[in-house]
C-alpha cells in the first residue's frame, strides 16, 4: 500500500482551488491509504509574516483539513516545524540540489520577479518540499497541477540521491493530480489560477466566505459576452472556469452541463453555480466552526506530530548512515 503525503501552507484564506485541486482528494485518498498531511509553516515563512498572523493561519488550517473531511483516525494531520527532521533533510537536498535546477522552477520565477531582493528560502524551497515528500517513503502526493515541477524535481532528487548513495534511501513518489477542478481560475481574470494572494477578494472563493460573498463573486465573474454556454479554455475561459468549478462540485460532466444549459445564458447558470458552492460550502463551514477553538483540535495535532516523528526519524536514520553523516564506530 503506497503511502500518500501533502501539504498545505498556512497562509490565509484557503479557497475553492484549494480545496478542488488538493484537499478533495486528501480526503477521497483515506480509506485506501496510509495518509500523511502536513500543514507546511517552514514553506511560510519564505515570505515573511507577522507571529500572530503565522499562527493564527496554522490553527485555520489544520481545523479546515479536518472540516473538509479529513479523519484523524484514519490519517496523520500535523504541523511542519514539530517534526525537526524536515528541515534536517531539507539541508540534506538543498545539497543534493543545484542552483540550475531551482533557478529554472516557475513558481521561484513568478515569485521573485515581483520583488526587489528576493528571500533565499523562496529559491531553495522545492528541496524542502522534496524533502518533506521523501521524509515519509511517500508513493503518491495528491496536488494541484501546478506542483507538478516541484513533484518532478523531487523525482530527480530521489533518484540522483539513490543512484549516489544506495538505492535503498528513497520510494520515487508520483504526483497525483485531479482531473476536474485541478486548475481553478482566478474569477477576475480567468487566464490566470485563482490564488490566495490576489489582492482582489472577489477573485476567489474562500472555504470561510459568506453566501452573500459567494454570490457577489459568482455573479461578476469575468465572462465573454457571446451568451453561448460551452467549454472551450481559448476562447471562452471565464465560462469554461465556472463550468468546470460546478462539474468538480456536482461531479456531474462538463458535457452534461453544456447540455443542462444549453441556450439558458450566463445568468442562469452563474446563479445555479451559486446554490451549488453556497450548499457545498455549508457543511465544512459548520463543522470548522464547531472545531476551530477546541482542545480536540491541539490534542489531533500533536498527536499526529508524534506519529510522524517516529516515521521521520526511521527514515532519517538511514539517510544519515547512507551519506555517512554523523557519529559512527
Ligand atoms: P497553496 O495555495 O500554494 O498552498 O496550495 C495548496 C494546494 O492547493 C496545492 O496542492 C496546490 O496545487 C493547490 N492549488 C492552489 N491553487 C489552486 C488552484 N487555483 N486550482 C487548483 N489547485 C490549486
Ligand atoms: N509547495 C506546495 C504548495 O505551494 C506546498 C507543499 C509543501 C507541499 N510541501 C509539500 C505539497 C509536500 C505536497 C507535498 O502548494
Amino acid at each position: 500500500m503506497s503511502r500518500v503525503f501533502s501539504g498545505i501552507q498556512p497562509t490565509g484564506n484557503i479557497h475553492i482551488g484549494n480545496y478542488l485541486g488538493a484537499l478533495k482528494q486528501f480526503v477521497d485518498l483515506q480509506d485506501e491509504h496510509d495518509c500523511i498531511y502536513c500543514i507546511v509553516d517552514h514553506h511560510a515563512i519564505t515570505v515573511p509574516k507577522s507571529a500572530e498572523e503565522l499562527s493564527e493561519s496554522i490553527m485555520n488550517v489544520a481545523a479546515l483539513y479536518l472540516a473538509v473531511g479529513i479523519d484523524p483516525k484514519k490519517s496523520i494531520v500535523f504541523v511542519q516545524s514539530d517534526v525537526p527532521a524536515h528541515a534536517e533533510l531539507g539541508w540534506i537536498l538543498t545539497c543534493s540540489s543545484t542552483t540550475g535546477e531551482l533557478s529554472r522552477m516557475t513558481q521561484f520565477k513568478q515569485k521573485s520577479k515581483e520583488r526587489e531582493s528576493v528571500p533565499t528560502g523562496l529559491f531553495t524551497y522545492p528541496a524542502l518540499m522534496a524533502a518533506d515528500i521523501l521524509l515519509y517513503d511517500t508513493g503518491i502526493v495528491p496536488v494541484g497541477d501546478d506542483q507538478k515541477q516541484h513533484i518532478e524535481l523531487t523525482r530527480d532528487l530521489a533518484l540522483r540521491v539513490n543512484g549516489k548513495y544506495g538505492e535503498d534511501t528513497f520510494i520515487v513518489p508520483e504526483g497525483r493530480y485531479m482531473k476536474s477542478g485541478a486548475r481553478v481560475m482566478s474569477l477576475v481574470d480567468p487566464t490566470s489560477k485563482m490564488s490566495k494572494s490576489d489582492e482582489n477578494e472577489f477573485s476567489r472563493i474562500s472555504l470561510m466566505d459568506t453566501p452573500a460573498k459567494i454570490k457577489k463573486a459568482i455573479m461578476r465573474a469575468t465572462t465573454d459576452s457571446d451568451g453561448i454556454i460551452k467549454y472551450d479554455i481559448e476562447n471562452k475561459p471565464g465560462i469554461s472556469n465556472l463550468l468546470s468549478i460546478y462539474s468538480a462540485f456536482t461531479g456531474k460532466t462538463v458535457e452534461a452541463l453544456e447540455q443542462q444549459y444549453d441556450g439558458a445564458g450566463y445568468g442562469t447558470l452563474k446563479k445555479d453555480l451559486v446554490e451549488v458552492v453556497v450548499e457545498s460550502l455549508a457543511p465544512i463551514q459548520e463543522k470548522y466552526n464547531e472545531i476551530r477553538h477546541s482542545e480536540e483540535l491541539v490534542k489531533i495535532l500533536k498527536d499526529g506530530a508524534e506519529r510522524a516523528d517516529a516515521i521521520a526519524q526511521e527514515t532519517m536514520k538511514r539517510v544519515k548512515k547512507n551519506f555517512g553523516l554523523g557519529i559512527r564506530l
